[in-house]
């Protein structure tokens, strides 16, 4: 649970997110810079009808929090000027780096980066959709296979001086049905490592316990079920999926 300041104290408005689909607002509890997403301000979506997305959101941390690899930064229910509402940590990116960047296509390097797609760019030549190779954007790829992330845009990865990634944006996780559109297909086929499983391992665990109860006020009880049948799939397969079913396979836009 958050200190309770952060749930109590006065959140006052600084911005909003212009470029977002729903009411996106920045703000800030005493000195903590937080995103605010209030309910209300959210479009209906004809694919997600049940629960909202501030509670996906919320569930996103969590299952972040059980893999025990902070991917997604702090992010809780609260209360706010356009009334409840999910908040969550404002992080200070390096605008220096690109973990998911496009590149003319005979330009990716041999190591270091995984090639995802090619398309044409407007003069027609081909360009690459690439990613990171790194052992931080892969963590993020196993919450999404688990949690069922249909929207990992490029943009909804942040880039950390010291390395680490965060992500942000899980309005649309957990369906029941398939929904997985992510750009960081780089890994399909690949074995996960011990640690990886581990923390899949740890999600199962806690979906019979505290996890689970916490969920339970979050989502519905199909997807929650949803949920752990994921992470036994994982964890039986032992290796990153890859696109399957009638959806794209890759959100859009890409970033
Ligand atoms: N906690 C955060 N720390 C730093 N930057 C963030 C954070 N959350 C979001 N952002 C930035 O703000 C952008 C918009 O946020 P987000 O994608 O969550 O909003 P949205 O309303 O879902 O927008 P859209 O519909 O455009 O995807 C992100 O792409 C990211 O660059
Ligand atoms: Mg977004």
């Amino acid at each position: 649970m958050p200190a309770p300041d952060l749930v109590t104290a006065e959140l006052t408005l600084t911005g909003r997110i212009t470029t977002a689909s729903n009411a996106t607002f920045l703000g800030s509890i005493g000195d903590a810079a937080v995103v605010y997403k209030p309910i209300r301000g959210e479009k209906p979506l004809w694919d997600f009808p049940d629960g909202n997305l501030a509670h996906r959101e919320v569930a996103a941390y969590l299952v972040s929090e059980a893999l025990g690899w902070s991917i997604v930064p702090r992010t809780w229910l609260r209360e706010g000027p356009f009334g409840d509402g999910m908040v969550q940590l404002w992080q200070e990116t390096d605008p220096e780096q690109d973990a998911v960047d496009l590149m003319p296509a005979d330009e990716v390097p041999e190591t270091g980066w995984k090639h995802v797609l090619d398309g044409q760019d407007e003069e027609g030549r081909i360009v690459a959709l690439v990613h990171e190779d790194t052992a931080a954007l892969r963590r993020m790829a196993v919450l999404d296979v688990i949690a069922n992330n249909a929207d990992r845009k490029g943009d909804h990865v942040l880039e950390m001086a010291d390395g680490h990634r965060y992500g942000v944006d899980h309005g649309l996780t957990f369906h029941s049905d398939h929904k997985l559109r992510t750009v960081l297909w780089g890994w399909v086929g690949e074995k996960l490592s011990g640690e990886e499983l581990d923390g899949v391992g740890r999600v199962s665990e806690g979906l019979k316990g505290e996890l689970g109860r916490n969920l339970a006020e979050l989502l519905t009880a199909e997807e929650i079920s949803s949920l752990a049948a994921r992470c036994a799939a994982l964890r039986a397969v032992g290796r990153f999926p890859g696109p399957r079913g009638e959806m794209p396979a890759v959100p859009w836009p890409l970033f």
